[in-house]
């Protein structure tokens, strides 16, 4: 719904000043709030409740901005290399058979695939922890076969604890009102509201108790199905009923003598009680936090449970929420429009500190068609978080079950994800350890160019890697924003030199334009048709020069899964550097696993003149020359641990 409170709060702007200068501010309360944009540069804020509590950074860039903010709240966890691979959901396969059909006819296809997820319909009747044994009788199995595949299992939670099951029939609630874990009411009862399973409880993570008691509940489940990931839904938190089945009281809580522009005009409208009682304080001042806490406490479940990075996705989010989870954008709908504003929704969490972020690829609600679910693909395989995911009652919309065209058109853009996987895993290593951005506005590295202050149709990956996605019906190009200096081509190196111009691209339904930056130096790799087995393959360095000849880039390496490898010395560091015809390769920093993977080929974009000799340390090198200025230098076979150097003349 527009324009009304939906999943989550981000008291927290950016505001673009003159001659490129930003500024940011962050309110640091979590109480209902309003804020209205004034016609002059003004905002207003009115909270209801908690601590005026400010922050005001000064940049002076909206990148600066943006890693002042991250440095307050908490930089995102880096993610274990899986959540960077393809995800398939839906709601409504309504068998684990019919979910393990699609899981192998997309390897039947060779389409690449990392995750495969299930909806409710795994539950019995909607309960949390609960398998349902007719239908899904086959689920644990299913499991097996994705770990044999290198793949991963992911899925849903949602808060709400059955209330209304026999005695001694449900251990999630009956061990829930032994160790008091749920919400009470203004009378100290366990707050009764409704969600898919019917009348339901709602645990406390605002209480250690109820970690434990998620912890427990997980570590039972996991013993039947073991599953990788969890997906938290419904955490806002949602209710069918406004308040509670026995409504709320009727107080200056309930009632407040100002209510912000909430959805219904009431503080319990599709959620819990004002008035009703958790361990830190009323649900009043807690509800914004109910996400947060939530995946707080499911990360650190899953830490212990698996001894990996945790990996969840939560739908409702606080600021400092990127440490323990990522975001899906929520129920949007398979229309165009919804695939363009996609763009937008995951650029704002990228400033907000949850970079792993994306939009259900070819949209939740209504039918996808077949060209809209290709462009979206196409969009989605640069989604930091990438996964296609549809509503109950509709047709099916992986990638398996389109025309051979478009089912193909969508396996390139996720063998092209694949093959960048060394790109954006280096890039969530800079949002972990310093607060970048993965997915970024053009503005951050243009803020200059009041042009870019409005692009919501295009967006970079790092500093470098423009997407241009085609976001209309019928078209076969797509309209561009270059600004000033020279973009390559990704696929070919044809070089493009703008003075700040929009730029008409072909675009047929096979292509999602992408383009280099000069100065850079890409880390690619030959993709595989999940991460784990793509890690072992050779690496491609994209360079693309500047004017000057020069280029720079680096690579984070690790073997993406233990915990604070950063933190704890276990990763490798590697910069690469262009300058006066030498490419040098420098290791800061080695680990074990850095040995494994070797660069194989080296390519150059914008090499003016055809060089006589290529030398690689020192030693001549076959190489090709093309006339579009495309250097490259093949078989190189170079270890990724040890410092090289390739040259020409
Ligand atoms: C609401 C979520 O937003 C949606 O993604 C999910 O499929 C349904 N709940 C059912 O669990």
């Amino acid at each position: 719904m527009e324009k009304t409170n939906l999943y989550g709060v981000h008291p927290f702007y950016l505001a673009m000043e003159d001659a490129g200068n930003a500024h940011g501010f962050f309110l640091l309360n979590s109480n209902a709030m309003d804020v209205v944009l004034q016609p002059a540069p003004a905002l207003t804020w009115r909270t209801i409740g908690g601590i005026l509590d400010f922050y005001v950074f000064l940049g002076p860039d909206p990148g600066s901005v943006i890693q002042q903010y991250v440095e307050v709240i908490g930089y995102p966890a880096m993610p274990v290399y899986w959540a960077l691979g393809y995800h398939l959901c839906r709601w409504g396969y309504n068998t684990s058979d019919s979910t393990w059909e699609v899981v192998k006819s997309l390897r039947g296809y060779r389409i690449p695939q990392d995750v495969q997820w299930n909806d409710i319909d795994y539950m019995d009747q909607f309960m949390d922890f609960t398998l349902d044994s007719t239908k899904f009788a086959t689920l644990p199995d299913l499991v097996k076969d994705l770990h044999a595949h290198d793949q991963r299992y992911v899925m849903i939670l949602d808060p709400g604890i059955s209330s209304t099951q026999p005695n001694g029939s449900y251990w999630p609630f009956d061990e829930g009102l032994k160790r008091g874990v749920f919400i009470k009411d203004a009378e100290g009862k366990p707050l009764i509201g409704k969600v898919w399973p019917g009348l339901t409880a709602y645990p406390d993570f605002s209480d250690d108790v109820t970690h434990e008691w998620w912890y427990d509940n997980l570590r039972r489940f996991h013993e039947q199905v073991p599953f990788d990931g969890l997906w938290i839904d419904m955490n806002e938190p949602s209710n069918f009923l406004d308040g509670s089945t026995n409504g709320c009281p009727s107080n200056s809580l309930e009632n407040p003598p100002y209510t912000p522009g909430v959805l219904g005009g009431l503080l319990r409208a599709k959620t819990v009680c004002a008035t009703a009682q958790q361990k830190q304080s009323i649900h009043y001042n807690m509800h914004s936090l109910y996400g947060l806490m939530e995946a707080k406490a499911s990360a650190s479940a899953l830490k212990r449970l698996t001894g990996k990075r945790p990996f969840v996705i939560s739908r409702s989010t606080f600021p400092g929420q990127g440490m323990y989870s990522g975001h899906w954008l929520g129920d949007n709908r398979s229309v165009w429009k919804d695939l363009y504003t996609s763009i937008a929704g995951m650029l704002t969490f990228n400033l907000l500190g949850i970079p792993l972020v994306g939009a259900d690829i070819c949209g939740f609600g209504e039918e996808a068609q077949e060209e809209m679910c290709v462009r979206w693909t196409q969009l989605g395989a640069f989604y930091p978080f990438t996964r296609n995911h549809n509503s109950i009652n509709t047709k099916p919309q992986d990638p398996t079950a389109f025309s051979p065209l478009a089912r193909t058109a969508m396996k390139q853009a996720l063998l092209l994800r694949y093959s960048l996987f060394p790109v954006l895993y280096t890039l969530f290593h800079h949002a972990h350890v310093r607060g970048h951005t993965v997915a970024r506005p053009l503005m951050f590295e243009f803020p200059k160019d009041v042009r870019t202050y409005g692009i919501d149709k295009q967006f970079l990956w790092g500093k470098s890697l423009l997407v241009t996605p085609v976001l209309e019906e019928g078209v076969d190009y797509v309209d561009g924003y270059f600004p000033e200096g020279i973009w390559y081509d990704y696929y070919t190196g044809d070089c493009v030199r703008s003075k700040g111009e929009e730029l008409r691209l072909r675009a047929p339904l096979d292509k999602i334009n992408l383009h280099l930056r000069e100065g850079s130096v890409l880390p690619t790799q030959t993709p595989n048709l999940t991460l784990s087995v793509s890690s072992g393959q050779p690496l491609h360095l994209v360079s693309s020069l500047s004017d000057d000849g020069s280029a720079s880039g680096d690579l984070f390496w690790d073997d993406g899964e233990t915990v604070d490898t950063y933190e704890t010395n276990q990763y490798a560091y590697i910069i690469f550097n262009v300058s006066k015809k030498v490419m040098t390769s420098q290791v800061l920093h080695s680990n074990a696993e850095a040995t494994f993977i070797t660069v194989e080929s080296a390519t150059f974009y914008g090499v003016k003149a055809k060089p006589s000799r290529v030398l690689v340390n020192y030693q001549d090198a076959q190489f090709t020359y093309r006339t579009n200025q495309v250097l490259t230098v093949q078989d190189l076979g170079l270890n990724l641990s040890q410092n090289f150097t390739i040259s020409w003349m």
